[in-house]
């Protein structure tokens, strides 16, 4: 009897299996409004025991990217309501990742009056996309000040408040991977010298305070997190301390009780390895639910979920290429490979057009 394919609960909800569909951001959100287009795409995979959305910004400020959507207009919630009415029609669940891009943006990506924000003025290394004129270096972000703090933790509130609007189970509070939640937690991004800046309970402050500030507006069955330990993306090289700065936030986000952790592990990306002992570190500190996500096939899925490494497993380009995975995995069929040079690219090739099993 496999337990990847057997139904669990998670918070308020019942998955029909344990597979839950990685966070992916795809540019397809022209002018950052959710479509038809990526209705399509979240229903052909609503198989998933839990979809988790591409990035999603909480405000204008937050839009880094080119074609990425947002949760904070009318329109935008409006777009999304439509896409988890289909989702939930088909039987499935969904959560929306808020992602706020912080210093990996660049003024080309973000709407007239937003602002490019980060906790210090250390811009990332190397360049990033823009629609308008290609590749460009990453500028230097704006310092946020203390009113920029509260109002950025009010803005990730009222996305959160959006989300359930627009229908989502909850919300996945995106910080891993270089964004700006993971800019207050690290100290290469992180210079401060007031309370959000220095020791990690310091630096660890504003992902706190944004976390219990949405559990206590939407609750705390309805908000997961997402953490990178040893991740290198954007420019967060490793250092020492890592080890114990994370064990801290297991500590204290097991007091907080969001419903689940999701560690990232982008080894199988060519980054470097994540150790299994901060794993088991997030184990034995988290009390609710870990998913854990990385190169996983259904093999090492099932047997990391018999060894009792986590609760759920999540995927990410097995997903993208494959928008019926589970019926795949379970019986053992053939799978897609995912085509990277159509990953943000805009349309439906490499997006809506991954064939499904013939019957
Ligand atoms: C096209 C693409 C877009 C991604 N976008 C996001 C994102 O918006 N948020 C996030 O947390 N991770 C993002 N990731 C990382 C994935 O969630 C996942 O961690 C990664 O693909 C490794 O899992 P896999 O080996 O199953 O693909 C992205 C990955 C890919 C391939």
């Amino acid at each position: 009897m496999s337990i990847l394919y057997s139904k669990t609960d998670l918070g308020l909800m019942t998955l029909r299996n344990h597979l839950v569909m990685a966070p992916m951001t795809r540019n397809r959100a022209t002018d950052n409004i959710p479509n038809d287009l990526m209705l399509t795409y979240y229903k052909q995979r609503s198989t998933a025991g839990l979809i988790i959305t591409e990035g999603t910004s909480p405000s204008p400020n937050g839009l880094g990217y080119p074609r990425i959507p947002g949760i904070f207009s009318p329109a935008q919630v409006e777009g999304w309501r439509h896409i988890t009415d289909a989702v939930h029609d088909d039987g499935g669940n969904m959560f929306l990742q808020l992602m706020h891009c912080g210093r990996i943006a660049h003024s080309l990506n973000l709407p007239a009056g937003a602002s490019m924000l980060a906790p210090s003025a250390v811009a990332a290394a190397g360049e990033m996309y823009t629609d308008a004129e290609g590749m460009m270096p990453h500028p230097v972000p704006q310092v946020m000040t203390g009113e920029d703090i509260k109002s950025t933790i009010r803005e990730f509130v009222q996305a959160a408040e959006n989300a359930v609007a627009a229908g989502f189970d909850g919300i996945e509070l995106h910080s891993a991977n270089g964004y700006l939640l993971e800019q207050f937690i690290r100290p290469n991004t992180n210079l401060r010298t007031d309370d959000y800046g220095g020791t990690i309970e310091n630096r660890a402050r504003f992902v706190l305070e944004t976390v219990e500030a949405v559990i206590n507006a939407i609750g705390k069955e309805k908000v997961g997190i997402r953490l990178s330990p040893f991740g290198v993306f954007n420019d967060m090289p490793l250092y020492d301390g890592m080890a114990s700065d994370y064990k801290y936030l297991a500590e204290q986000l097991n007091n907080l009780e969001p419903v689940y952790i999701h560690l990232v592990d982008h080894s199988g990306m060519g980054a470097p390895p994540v150790p299994d002992s901060i794993k088991v570190t997030f184990r034995r500190e988290f009390e609710g639910t870990l998913i854990l996500s990385g190169g996983y096939d259904a093999e090492r899925a099932e047997a990391d979920l018999v060894a009792g490494k986590c609760d759920l497993i999540a995927v990410g380009r097995p997903f993208l290429a494959n928008p019926d995975l589970v019926e795949r995995w379970k019986t053992g069929a053939n799978v897609n490979e995912p085509d990277m040079d159509t990953f943000y690219t805009p349309g439906t090739k490499g997006y809506t057009d991954y064939p499904i099993l013939e019957k």
